[in-house]
């Protein structure tokens, strides 16, 4: 997954502190865990307690360690006669006044950060994922794991270096792609433990669990990943949120995260 600050290419570094210092125990907490790339390369060893603020990227967490692979989604299949993935890949959505990611991030909103034609796709799946949760078609882990999948696929059609404060001026041709729902990969297959993903501030959630391995990876560069992310969190929630400026960050935005700011820091470094 391309995200700011990913760790993939750090894991064997991270593997090596815990080996050469004989560290043992049975739970890993990952408190700040973005891609989720760490506790799914520990989860056949540890039990993962995972946590990231931001939802999007705890529904991700979510379905790498909550699934040992590809949920079977058998309520689903019996009904509609496919898995969800051809379902929605095959499905046609027209857009009306609800669909908020078209009016507000496609050429119908004045903005470039989809084509019309994927933002419309994005809107009709995100609203069906809900109502097919609603009417117990889908559970709720299965949910998590669509949501996941749909964040990740969004991220391959977008009109972004990456992030989401600003989108190109000239479309990219990633962005002409059609949005195909792919289900989200699952690594590291073979794990055996139970693991816990929340979304909360860490500084609260860490009053409340109890591990023995404690990797914190907090932001530490001046880019707010609410900020960098506002549009996937707005497409995992889809909530609706009160927008603003000309990339239509959530308002909410002003709760910065307090390692993103300087006067937080114990030492002020010029
Ligand atoms: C450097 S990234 C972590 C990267 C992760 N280890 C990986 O490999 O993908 C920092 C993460 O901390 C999250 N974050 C920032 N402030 C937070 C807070 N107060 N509580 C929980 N998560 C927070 C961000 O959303 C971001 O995903």
């Amino acid at each position: 997954m391309r995200f700011l600050g990913n760790k993939t290419r750090m894991l064997d570094n991270i593997n090596s502190v815990i080996v050469q210092n004989n560290i043992g125990g049975d739970v890993f907490c990952d408190l700040f865990s973005g891609s989720g790339c760490v506790g799914e390369f520990f989860k056949n060893r540890f039990s993962i307690i995972a946590n990231d603020y931001l939802y999007c990227l705890s529904v991700i967490s979510r379905a790498k360690l909550e699934n040992k692979s590809t949920p079977k989604f058998l309520k689903f299949t019996k009904q509609f006669g496919v898995d969800p993935f051809k379902y929605f890949n095959d499905k046609q959505f027209q857009a009306n006044a609800q669909y908020f990611i078209t009016n507000n991030y496609s050429p119908k909103g004045n903005s470039q950060f989809f084509t019309e034609e994927n933002a419309t796709r994005i809107d009709g799946i995100r609203i069906e994922i809900d109502e097919l949760y609603k009417n117990l078609i889908i559970d709720d882990r299965e949910r998590s794991f669509l949501l996941a999948s749909l964040v990740e696929s969004v991220m391959g059609v977008s009109n972004t270096t990456g992030t989401y404060e600003a989108y190109l001026k000239n479309w990219d041709k990633r962005a002409f792609k059609k949005l195909e729902l792919t289900p989200i990969e699952i690594g590291n297959v073979n794990a055996i433990k139970t693991n816990t993903v929340y979304n909360k501030d860490s500084n609260e959630l860490i009053r409340t669990i109890k591990g023995d391995i404690l990797y914190i990876d907090p932001p530490y560069t001046i880019t707010d990943y609410s900020s960098a992310y506002h549009l996937l969190e707005s497409i995992a929630k889809y909530d609706y949120p009160r927008i603003s400026g000309i990339t239509g960050r959530r308002q909410e935005l002003k709760k910065k995260s307090k390692y993103n700011r300087k006067e937080n820091s114990p030492i002020q470094y010029r």
